[in-house]
């Protein structure tokens, strides 16, 4: 996608080391910061320089690679795809990455790792790409069809960024969003700020905002009462991990959405690469395990200051205790259906299946 008219993707190679865009600065400053190291890497997806779970895989894969730079030996390979394993416990495509790393290089002669590892990683975010471009066609269907009924604009609702900054390029919950608008298809989205880092607000608001796309940022309680008042035509959200049998886990607050378009008869939709199904998992309230960061997510906020400073101030009183849980498990029931780039499935085991 574009920036200011140029083409960028989230994370690229250079000769001797990877690129990304600094997601901690977005909205306010755009700023790129060099990967030298695997633990450049690591602290990259544990600080959420990069976020979103297409975008953690492809990053934990360039980990790999420049720790194969550094020394191609079976015990660095191992120690590598521990550390980026624990780099975040959510997004399953960070387990899909690494372990296809891990699959390609364990059987080779250390003297052939490092160049197959630069190879692999450029694959798998050249397939990311390409994935999500087909996500954004069977999806923008869906959006297409609801326009031809209504005949006015299509308005859809987002939770989190699942956007281009959370993949490669595209998006997943985006990418049927930008794909109908390029088309023609009149359509407003309506950006939940998401709470506590913002993600809604900071990033989705800001490559929407890049890309002409008509938008409005609401604070996270405001879904409900615009899907009563017949202001939503249907909702798209990402997800970090979908079990077999189609519960949906994904950024904190998606579950309250869906179980508001469920009482309004709003479409919930989410869209995924298929690498984001856990096929090892059924019962997501129960097995998936949630990311719990830090209290200070929740206490304090940053933004910009008139002064043009960016900077944090504490909302609570001091002393309160708070909690931060990261991420919520969406029932299968609550979802209309799962945008794949396989196309549209039911969220249901047996229809599942066909995208093994
Ligand atoms: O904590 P984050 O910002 O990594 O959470 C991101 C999300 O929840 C996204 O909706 C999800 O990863 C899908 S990204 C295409």
């Amino acid at each position: 996608m574009k920036i200011n008219g140029t083409p960028y993707r989230t994370i690229w190679p250079t000769p001797d080391a990877v690129e990304i865009i600094d997601q901690t600065r977005l909205p306010h400053v755009f700023a790129t910061l060099r990967l030298n190291t695997m633990r450049d890497a690591e602290r990259a997806i544990r600080d959420m320089q990069v976020r979103g779970a297409p975008l953690i895989g492809v990053t934990a894969a360039y980990g790999v690679a420049l720790a194969m730079r550094e020394h191609a030996s079976d015990t660095v390979l191992a120690d590598a795809c521990n550390v980026l394993l624990a780099a975040r416990p959510t997004a399953v495509n960070l387990r899909w990455g690494v372990e296809k790393m891990r699959a390609l290089l364990a059987p080779l002669p250390e003297s052939e790792r490092a160049a197959a590892a630069w190879i692999e990683a450029a694959r798998i975010a050249d397939e990311d790409v390409a994935i999500n471009a087909a996500i954004g066609q069977h999806g923008s269907e869906i959006i297409r069809a609801i326009h031809q009924k209504k005949g006015i604009t299509v308005n859809i609702l987002t939770h989190c960024n699942a956007g281009w900054l959370a993949t490669v390029d595209w998006g997943t919950a985006l990418a049927p969003i930008y794909t109908a608008f390029d088309a023609g298809i009149p359509l407003h989205v309506w950006v939940d700020e998401t709470r506590p880092r913002n993600q809604g607000a900071s990033l989705t608001a800001w490559e929407l905002g890049q890309h002409g796309v008509p938008h409005t940022v609401v604070v996270d309680n405001a879904g409900g009462h615009l899907m009563q008042h017949d202001m939503v035509d249907m909702a798209i959200v990402g997800c970090d991990r979908v079990t077999a049998r189609g519960d949906v886990c994904n950024k904190i607050g998606t579950y309250l959405k869906a179980l508001a378009a469920h009482d309004n008869g709003v479409p919930f939709y989410v869209a995924l690469p298929t690498p984001t199904v856990d096929w090892t998992l059924q019962d997501g309230v129960k097995e998936i395990p949630i990311e719990e960061r830090t209290p200070e997510e929740v206490t304090h906020i940053a933004g910009l200051c008139d002064d043009g400073q960016v900077r944090t101030v504490q909302v609570t009183p001091q002393g309160s205790r708070a909690a931060n849980y990261g991420f919520d498990v969406t029932p299968a029931r609550l979802v209309t259906g799962l945008i794949t780039e396989r196309g549209v499935v039911k969220a249901e085991a047996g229809a599942m299946r066909a995208l093994k």
